[in-house]
């Protein structure tokens, strides 16, 4: 069974590269034509959808278990949760942009930034610590809870939503099939 850190792990590689194909453009600046433009419109919607997935079963569970584990784990998950607050705001931003605006490539490079920073952060300061003190069988638990909680997570990244894991226990299920609803209506999960 993975691993809450397996699940995670395997979403932030996922991102990363995404993250760096973003990179290489070409961009509206960079003389992309239309096609491109679209198809860059389209990789920035996959990103939407899968770091809004990645950072609602964080919310629900990962946070959750890191404020009860450790003994900073307040101060990490507060940390981090604001870490995921000031990115939801950017691609909120971003999702409702077309490449060919101009704060589009200056939104997409803030979030490249801070989201490498946001994964580091997360593999790098409370990885080691949680791994430390959680034995293997929950953290294949907590594994599956992630997983599970994928499949009905929201797509979009709701920064107006409050981030606590009782919200989103109650409110997310609907939010979510709003999401995947307007999803199928305009085509973005094609
Ligand atoms: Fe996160
Ligand atoms: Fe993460």
């Amino acid at each position: 069974m993975p691993s809450a850190f397996d699940v995670l792990g395997k979403d932030h590689e996922e991102v990363k590269r995404m993250l760096s194909e973003l990179e290489l453009g070409p961009t509206a600046a960079t003389g992309a034509n239309s096609d491109q433009l679209a198809l860059r419109k389209k990789m920035v919607q996959q990103l939407v959808i899968e770091e809004s997935k990645h950072e609602a079963v964080e919310e629900m569970y990962f946070w959750p278990a890191v404020r009860d584990a450790l003994t900073d784990g307040t101060d990490l998950a507060n940390q981090a949760q604001s870490q995921e607050q000031e990115g939801k705001v950017v691609l909120d931003q971003l999702d409702k942009l077309a490449p060919e605006d101009e704060q589009f490539e200056s939104l997409l490079a803030e979030f490249i930034s801070a989201g490498r920073e946001h994964i580091a952060f997360e593999e790098t300061t409370v990885w080691p610590s949680l791994r430390s003190v959680l034995s293997a069988e929950q953290a294949d638990e907590l594994g599956q809870k992630l997983e599970n909680g994928k499949k009905s997570a929201p797509t979009r990244p709701h920064p107006h939503t409050p981030a606590s894991p009782g919200v989103l226990k109650t409110a997310g299920p609907a939010v979510a099939a709003a999401d995947r609803l307007r999803d199928k209506a305009t085509g973005r999960d094609e």
